[in-house]
Formats: structure tokens, sequence, C-alpha cells
């Protein structure tokens, strides 16, 4: 079966940015000119998907209203024929059909993803966290969604991480399964404590879900933080079904910690059409004075 469609929750607070986030919603953070949200959005668009499925709560309208036409803008940027800048707008309103549920209470990624069951219903569908931003020549969206046609059970994505830092991630354990960067996943555990786990592979934010996952949310309690975990979710998942991991080919930044965020800038200005060359002429100028 097909993967239409793709959730992507916006609940979260952004603590992790304040005073940025107090009063804009962390997605809507630039990198160069769009917000981070945008780059999530195109990747899915660029992947073939049919339909977005924001999950949102209070204070983040402004992605909808980033996401919809602006009759306003529109006429004055007619007005003063900035005919271009107008399209490259509408262009965005565009993009995909974009629905909107909203989480009532801020209960975990697993309670997110639960919240938009009756808007998937019985179809595998995609999910895409907002901070994990991936350059890729394909996108990581579209590789998992490649390796999905092959396989037709759920995968999440995955990178290699440092042994002192898998205490921040989903981690993965898995054995090979004869395809190139695919493990089948025996075990996981989110955000396991320092020398719980020999395994590297953390879980990025990309994952394919067979829909069975709504049924074993609904009974999942609360885990690590005391939030309903997907990687919980997933675990007891893995006793019904296969379940692969994907080691994708790409970068990936972490849009929601300060360091990643510079990063991405970097990676993004460096790589952009207009202002990519004389971007990377001012870092060795002052790469010198440093
Ligand atoms: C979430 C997931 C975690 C995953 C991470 C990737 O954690 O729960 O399994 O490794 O995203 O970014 P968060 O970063 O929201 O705490």
């Amino acid at each position: 079966m097909k993967v239409r469609k793709a959730v992507i929750p916006v609940a979260g607070l952004g603590t992790r940015f304040l005073p940025a986030t107090k009063a804009i919603p962390k997605e809507m953070l630039t990198i160069v000119d769009r917000p981070t949200i945008q780059y999530i959005v195109e990747e899915v668009v660029a992947s073939g998907i049919d339909q977005i499925i924001f999950i949102t709560s209070e204070g983040k309208s402004a992605i909808e209203n980033h996401f919809d036409y602006n009759f306003h803008l529109d006429s004055v940027l007619r007005e003063k024929k900035k005919i271009a800048l107008g399209e490259e707008l509408n262009n965005i309103s565009n993009l995909i059909d974009i629905v909107s549920v909203r989480q009532k209470k801020p209960l975990g990624l697993g309670h997110a993803i639960w919240t938009a069951r009756h808007v998937i219903g019985n179809e595998p569908f995609m999910v895409l966290l907002g901070d994990d931003l991936v350059i890729s020549k394909t996108p990581c969206a579209k590789q998992l969604l490649n390796l999905f046609d092959d396989v037709g059970e759920s995968i999440v994505a995955i990178q290699r991480v440092p042994s002192d830092e898998t205490f921040q991630y989903g981690i993965v354990e898995g054995e090979e399964n004869g395809r190139e960067n695919t493990y089948k996943v025996t075990r996981m555990v989110e955000k396991p404590a320092p020398g719980t786990t020999d395994s590297d592979m953390a879980i990025i934010g990309r994952y394919i879900l067979k829909p069975e996952i709504f049924d074993i949310l609904d009974k999942t309690t609360p885990g690590h933080g005391g939030e309903i975990q997907l990687t919980d979710a997933l675990l007891a998942l893995t006793k019904k079904r296969a379940m692969y991991a994907l080691e994708f080919d790409g970068t990936r930044y972490d849009a929601g910690d300060k360091m990643g965020y510079l990063k991405a800038i970097l990676a993004y200005g460096l790589s952009h059409a207009e202002i990519g060359d004389s971007f990377k002429k001012y870092i060795k100028e002052i790469a010198t004075t440093l």
C-alpha cells in the first residue's frame, strides 16, 4: 500500500530556544530565508507524499498561516508589481494539502502521533520530526519510502552516534539482513542510561509506521521523562511485526539544539543558490582571523 500521508508533530514548546521562542513557534525560526518547518515540508513534497498532518498546540498558528494563502500580502505585492515574490509565496501555500489536529495535552511524542489516528485511518504513514533537518541527494523521507516499497513493514531512520551521546536518542539494536545499510530491529530503548546498550544506532526523526501502532499507543503507559514515548510503542510493535532500521545517506542537523541550528545555517547558507558563493568567501576570510 502506498504511503500517502505524513504526520509532523509541531506541538512542542521549544524551551531550548527561549527567549527566541517566547512568542513564535520554534518551527518558525529561520534558516537563511525560510523557516525550519518549510525544509521539512519541502522534503515531504519532494518524496511524493500527498498530505501533511500537523499536530499542533496553542500558539502555533504562525505555522498554519505560513502555509496558507495570504490575500492581503498577495494584493499588496501585486500593487507594488512584485509579481515573482508574490508567486513564490503563493507556491508555498500550494505545496501540499495540509490538515491540522490539536494535541490537547503535552503527553509526549507517542501521544502526539496517536492524536492523528482518525486522520490516518488504516494505512501506513510517515512521521517527520521538525528538529531533524537532513541534507541529502535523495530526500531522507524518499529513502525510507524506497525501502518500504521493498519490505512493506515499519521503518525507522538511524544514524551512528558516539557512545557518550546515545542517552540523547532512541537507540536501536538490530541485525543485518542482507540489504545495504538496513537492519532488522531486535530491540529499542528511549534515551538509555550510559552503559546500558552497546549499540550506536540512534533514531533520527523519520519513520514509516504501520497503522497497528495506534492500538499499541492506546495502551502505552508513560516512559522516559514521564511521557508516552513513540519508541516504547515501536518496541511493542516489533513483537508483532518486522521492523527495519535504515542508515540513511545524508547529513542530519539537530535544528532543535543551538549548535545544531548554527551548523544548519552554515550548511544551508553555503549551498544557497543566491548567496552560497559569497558566503563561502566570507567564511574563508573570517576563518583566518579566528
Ligand atoms: C525524539 C525521539 C527519539 C529520537 C529523537 C531524534 O526525541 O523520542 O527517539 O532519537 O527524537 O531527534 P526528542 O529529541 O524529541 O527528545
